[in-house]
């Protein structure tokens, strides 16, 4: 809880403590937090996913975020690193993420970590951790969407 309150004023809202313990005790969600100086300067945030019609093991990456002074520093790279190192351990089978194709940082980031989208224009990228189907980004949005 205290990491989470380091980087409050990263978030687009305030964490009102009731809600954010609720969070963080389900333990499908998932917070790192970045400190630098005994400062939060980033977090990124993600939920493993349960779906009715498969056992592949999904984390849904539901956002990052890092102070806008401690950007292009890898801040942004180790904390989706730290993700992945997580759900390999766990044995996840993939990591999914949305964002607009318009979000330079968020694209890059993405992609230099290994992420593959089916198509230049498509806003999921994934990670694929492990072998095995699907094997395309456009198979995981079919699953999603049973
Ligand atoms: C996206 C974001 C988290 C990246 O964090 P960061 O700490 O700046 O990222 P890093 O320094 O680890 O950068 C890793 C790589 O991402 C790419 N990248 C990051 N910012 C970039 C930018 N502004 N322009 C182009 N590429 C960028 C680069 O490939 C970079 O590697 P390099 O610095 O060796 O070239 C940060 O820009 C941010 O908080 N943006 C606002 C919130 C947001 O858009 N979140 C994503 C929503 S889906």
């Amino acid at each position: 809880m205290a990491g989470l309150l380091t980087v409050e004023r990263l978030f687009d809202h305030p964490l009102p403590p009731e809600a954010a313990r609720a969070y963080l005790a389900d333990r499908r969600n998932v917070v790192f937090v970045a400190i630098a100086g005994g400062n939060g300067v980033g977090y990124l945030r993600a939920t493993a996913l349960l779906q009715p019609h498969t056992l592949r093991r999904q984390m849904f990456l539901y956002e990052i975020a890092v102070e806008a002074a401690k950007r292009r520093r890898g801040v942004g790279r180790s904390l989706v690193e730290a993700l992945l190192s997580y759900c390999r351990r766990r044995k996840f089978d993939e990591v999914f993420v949305f964002t607009s194709p318009y979000n330079r940082a968020a694209t890059r980031l993405y992609r230099s970590t290994g992420a593959v989208t089916e198509t230049r224009a498509d806003r999921m990228y994934v990670y694929l951790l492990r072998s095995g189907r699907p094997r395309t980004p456009r198979d995981t949005l079919s699953s999603n969407r049973g």
